[in-house]
């Protein structure tokens, strides 16, 4: 049996308020837990979306009731800048799209973009949703207003590569990774696909093997694993107009584990980039008597069928791998026991209270 932390997810899409056909914060969290995931970072693309203290309350008032496992809302940037910054909000960071993806968050005027990284606060975390020159843009804007800036979801070799050169210069920049830009090329989209070409559709898109081996090769560049849980349902993803995004908090940790029993990867650098940077990133607090059990030998098929995410699909499904959660433990409760959540909802507590 291996024993794990709590792992922390940094990027997860629930869609509450507005959309809990796909997910709410009781299906999300509880795919958090049988995922070993005991803190999640929600991110603000909701509908409406989360972007000052009114819209904050919508996700929070959910959160409280519903939440299996701990969390935090990230606040969205948008053309409001000062009310999302007058009070101490209690929120993970801020998030900015700048790059056209699922929702309506998408900040194209370049002025706003400097003033959130004028005037918001210092002590919490900018997240960028951001690819190729946009990154680019956005690492430079970090270096001139002098504050660290952590990039989504990154996908391409000339963005890793930007984001360790910048490292060497000294700016303040890190990043985060998702397991299908690690785990599938765009060579794998017709078989995610089978005929219906929605179901390959994720922003940043599956990218080519040259990227994702470099992605590999400069692991150490990268400092968190974050799933980008974004889920839509199958009829969604099938019909027309399908949204992009893949649901990932059920399939995180067997692939990562697989990996590691491949040799590509240790089980420290799974703890240091789904648990200790992450929490020194976002500044999150210590989760006491966390953890999880894993049988590490346990091989096993990916079935959606099994998950707990409402939206009903993985394109994931069918992959052999090793390394099954069986316990968690979460903060001395037994939060969920062979893929059963037992925290209840609303055990799951807002890491950050503002201030
Ligand atoms: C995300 C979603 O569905 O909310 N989709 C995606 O393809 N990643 C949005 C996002 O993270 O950009
Ligand atoms: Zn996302």
């Amino acid at each position: 049996m291996l024993k794990l932390p709590g792992l922390i997810d940094p990027h997860v899409h629930l869609r509450e308020p507005g959309a809990i056909h796909k997910e709410d914060w009781d299906s999300g969290t509880a795919a958090a837990l049988a995922g070993g995931v005991t803190l999640i970072l929600a991110m603000p693309n909701t509908n409406p979306p989360i972007f000052d203290a009114e819209t904050l309350d919508l996700a929070l008032d959910a959160a409280r009731a519903k939440a299996h496992c701990d969390y935090a809302q990230f606040l969205g940037a948008g053309p409001a800048v000062r009310a999302t910054h007058a009070p101490p909000l209690p929120v993970a960071g801020l998030k900015m799209y700048l790059d056209s993806t699922f929702g309506e968050l998408r900040l194209d005027d370049m002025t706003l973009w400097q003033q959130h990284f004028r005037t918001w606060p210092r002590n919490l975390p900018i997240v960028a949703h951001s690819e190729s020159r946009s990154m680019a843009a956005v690492i430079l804007m970090a270096a001139i207003y002098d504050r660290p800036v952590h990039i989504a979801h990154i996908s391409l070799k000339e963005e890793v590569l930007l984001i360790k050169a910048a490292k060497e210069r000294g700016i303040q920049v890190t990043c985060e990774v998702s397991p299908h830009h690690l785990f599938l090329t765009k060579d794998d989209i017709p078989s995610i696909s089978q005929g219906y070409p929605g179901r390959g559709e994720v922003r940043p898109r599956l990218a080519t093997r040259e990227d994702v081996e470099a992605l590999w090769a400069n692991l150490d560049v990268i400092d968190c694993f974050a799933t980008d849980h974004a889920p839509h349902t199958l009829a969604e993803k099938t019909g027309a107009n399908p949204p992009p995004g893949f649901p990932g908090l059920e399939t995180l940790l067997p692939l990562l584990l697989t990996a590691s029993d491949d040799g590509r990867l240790t089980v420290d650098q799974i703890i240091e980039k789904s648990m200790i940077n992450p929490r020194k990133i976002f500044n999150l607090p210590e989760q006491p008597e966390t953890w999880v059990e894993v049988d590490e030998w346990a091989r096993y098929e990916i079935r959606a069928a099994e998950m707990h995410s409402r939206c009903g699909w993985t394109p994931f499904d069918g992959w052999q791998v090793r390394g099954r959660v069986r316990r968690v433990v979460l903060r001395g409760q037994e939060a969920c026991l062979d893929g059963k959540v037992l925290a209840p909802p609303g055990f799951g507590q807002n890491v950050c209270q503002g201030g």
